[in-house]
């Protein structure tokens, strides 16, 4: 299947979901007002990869992303690692609640997959 939808209503806020999209993870936050705040509160300059919180989203509400580490492509642990976001165990990166690499090896923020909404659901790809 080309693209994967995805019930918003299923997921209550402040959750993460995995789907699979063409043999990949596709990582699904619904963000809180405070993870928001912190994503929008960052230095972009600062940053490896440096990409506002508004680049990488459409609602700011909902976090969509490939669950592919930019290292060497394993599959980060959600709500884990030092920037309150997820945390590459092979070899320790670690990204934020925008997915943006903070510390570790990977060089680039996870990526981001074509996607739209309808009135209750998210349409990946
Ligand atoms: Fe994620 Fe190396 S593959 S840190």
């Amino acid at each position: 299947l080309a693209k994967a939808e995805v019930d918003m209503n299923a997921i209550p806020e402040g959750k993460n979901v995995t789907i699979k999209w063409r043999g990949k993870p596709v990582f699904i936050r619904h963000r809180t007002a405070d993870e928001i705040a912190e994503a929008n509160g960052v230095n972009v300059t600062e940053l490896r990869d440096p990409q506002a919180d508004a680049e990488r989203v459409k609602r700011p509400e909902w976090l969509v992303m490939l669950g592919v580490c930019t290292h060497l492509g394993c599959v980060p642990i959600g709500e884990a690692g030092d920037y309150g976001g997820w945390y590459c165990p092979c070899h320790g990166s670690h990204y934020d609640i925008s997915g943006r690499i903070r510390k570790g090896p990977a060089p680039l923020n996870l990526e981001i997959p074509e996607y739209s909404f309808t009135e209750d659901k998210l349409i990946i790809g």
